[in-house]
């Protein structure tokens, strides 16, 4: 293998070429890394009719002695239904009458912690309650209040700070009563006091997130941005403003309700966190089974570029004021938007997408504009600075498109890979090691071709392990434990690689056809390395001599690493009693050199790190 790393022959690769795709899916945001506990908060998810459905709040007590409904009596105007709770019984035995939220799959309560609820209750009587937080039996108490208040005729807003005494993985939050009555409740929230900044955001996850040093964040989906119909499309204006006011939808591709606590304000807000670029997929009028006509979509174009004020808009605008008032002044730097996801083939997709094109062009001139068509076989037919490229397939199939961008054009807007994964379940089980190795080779052929390709993220990012509805994906957790799949251990060999430069390099093996290779420099602060990055994507053990030619500088051996992501079977996953089967594994390089020999092991991606 040979490394060109003369100047005259490199090239710097975008700043923004690894990043990553969030999607609202398999429980990713609500129940994810938004670290609301209590599901369906303001019991809506059972549509504005009454009486609904309340899932997953469940009632405490029986048909003698509590009787629980809905009704259309909040005093949040968009967020119309409350629950009317009346107790029946007048010497009701202390915590047997009221109702629990299980929050997702059960409340991970940590001993020592402070959990700060908030809810709205009204009363015509005074009112005794007590909120308290219980393992899943419903009997450990990890914490409680009591709340006795002579005067809450008119909603009133009550917010507490409870303590754990204990931990409990699967627990719930009570609000019981031993007192005959009718109670109104509404909005309820319980969020843990560490949260990320402050922010709402689960701290683990974002580490995990942070370990990969994004780029940028493509949110809030994929197909969740759609809807089957568009009645159930992500819709910006309703996820922002106070949590209490956001009537939430319920997501028709992935199956699940959202209170929107996690909205377009916190999307931005976590790019920010993550110090990534914001790339903001909107609709495009168009779900997977209906569409706005293009001769009716002003509207919709409207929505948007008051989306786009809101975020970049002076505290002073219309929008920007809205923003400001929930606690950032400062605009947030958006500076990418995709028209649309998947939405190349629909009907009405041009028309619409010149639309709101010509719209945000003429009032955000800088904003990089996302089609959905796919320009890397022919010209697109209409104007955008990127392109839309998604792959999901099997090993072999994404380990040939390595080649793919480099016999694509030159000319026209840069490609945009927001979408690519080993979805066979045959190679990629629930994230593979044979899956991240053909993955790492494509992502190698995206670094060489980074003239043309300037994005690129893995898709899904995060799965609840309670509702797995879409395999594999990155990063998987439940109420309290996370780890990352192989193909997320992949993508750490590539965090220095964004705004690195990369060399070329020749390799002459007889076993070159599964082999793939690249070479970058970068630097951390002052310090200089070489990274040479090679899958062996076959069955042997290969002998290479790597030999580095126009180097600068001398190779610092006692620096050099090398890292090894490989496993013993091929079809080897992490799982949460085995987080650490398939991880890089890195040591001291004695032998590194401006020439050294190494050895690839079979199945493996390594990194030769020369320090310079
Ligand atoms: O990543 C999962 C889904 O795959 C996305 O929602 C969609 O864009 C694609 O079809």
């Amino acid at each position: 293998l040979q490394v060109n790393t003369s100047w005259e022959a490199a090239r710097k690769i975008p700043q923004t070429l690894f990043g990553l795709f969030f999607e609202e899916i398999n429980h990713a945001g609500a129940g994810g890394i938004w670290a609301e506990l209590v599901s369906n908060r303001g019991f809506e998810a059972g549509g504005q009719n009454t009486p609904s459905n309340i899932d997953p709040w469940t009632i405490i007590g029986d048909e003698s002695s509590i009787y629980v409904k809905t009704e259309r009596a909040s005093c949040f105007s968009k967020n119309i239904i409350a629950l009317r709770m009346e107790v029946l019984c007048d010497e009701c035995p202390a915590g047997s009458v009221g109702i629990y939220n299980p929050g997702f799959w059960g409340m991970n309560i940590e001993e020592g912690k402070t959990y700060k609820l908030v809810m709205y209750i009204r009363s015509m009587e005074p009112m005794e309650l007590t909120a308290s937080l219980t393992c899943s039996d419903g009997l450990q108490n990890l914490a409680s209040a009591d709340i006795v208040d002579n005067n809450v005729s008119d909603w009133r807003k009550i917010e507490l700070q409870l303590i754990a005494q204990g931990t409990c993985r699967t627990s719930r939050l009570q609000l019981t009563t031993s007192k005959r009555g009718v109670i109104w409740i509404d909005q309820v929230s319980l969020l843990p006091s560490d949260t990320y900044k402050g922010h709402g955001f689960r701290k683990e996850l974002i580490h995990m997130l942070m370990d990969l040093r994004p780029q940028f964040l493509r949110f809030p989906g994929g197909c969740f941005v759609e809807g089957n119909w568009l009645r159930n499309a992500f819709r910006w204006r309703e996820t922002i403003g106070p949590w209490e006011e956001r009537p939430g939808h319920y997501g028709d591709v992935w199956n699940y309700w959202t209170d929107d606590g996690l909205g377009y304000y916190e999307f931005l807000q976590l790019a920010e966190d993550l110090g990534a670029e914001p790339i903001w997929v909107f609709n495009a009028g168009i779900s997977h089974r209906d569409e706005v006509d293009t001769t009716t979509l002003r509207p919709f174009v409207e929505d948007i570029l008051n989306s786009l004020e809101f975020a970049r808009g002076s505290a002073e605008s219309t929008w920007g004021s809205v923003r400001a008032a929930m606690g950032h002044s400062e605009r947030f730097p958006l500076k990418y938007v995709a028209i649309g996801n998947e939405d190349c083939y629909k009907q009405l997709y041009q028309g619409n997408y010149l639309k709101f094109y010509y719209a945000i062009r003429e009032a955000y001139p800088d904003i990089q504009i996302i089609s959905n068509c796919d320009g890397s076989s022919k010209p697109l037919d209409h104007p955008a600075d990127l392109y839309d490229f998604h792959v999901y397939s099997n090993a072999t199939f994404i380990f040939l498109m390595k080649e793919k961008f480099t016999r694509t054009s030159r000319t026209g807007p840069k490609v945009f890979v927001s979408e690519y994964a080993v979805t066979d379940p045959r190679d990629a089980g629930n994230g593979s090691l044979l899956a991240s190795l053909s993955e790492a080779a494509f992502l190698i052929g995206l670094e060489k071709n980074s003239d043309i390709v300037h994005m690129a993220s893995y898709a899904p990012l995060f799965v609840n392990d309670n509702d797995r509805f879409w395999s594999p994906d990155a990063i998987v957790f439940n109420s309290w434990q996370q780890y990352g799949t192989p193909s997320y251990w992949m993508q750490t060999f590539f965090r220095e690689s964004s705004g690195s430069v990369i060399h070329p390099v020749r390799l002459a093996s007889s076993y070159s056809s599964s082999l793939e290779a690249s070479a970058i420099t970068w630097k951390d602060n002052e310090d200089m390395f070489l990274r040479i990055k090679i899958v062996n994507f076959g069955p042997h053990a290969v002998n290479l001599t790597i030999s580095a030619t126009g180097l600068q500088a001398g190779v610092d051996t006692a620096r050099s690493t090398v890292t090894v992501l490989t496993s013993s079977d091929l079809l080897d996953e992490n799982s949460f009693s085995d987080p650490n089967k398939v991880v890089p594994v890195s040591s001291g390089l004695p032998s590194a050199a401006e020439k050294m020999q190494a050895l690839l092991v079979p199945y493996s991606l390594t990194s030769f790190d020369l320090a310079l």
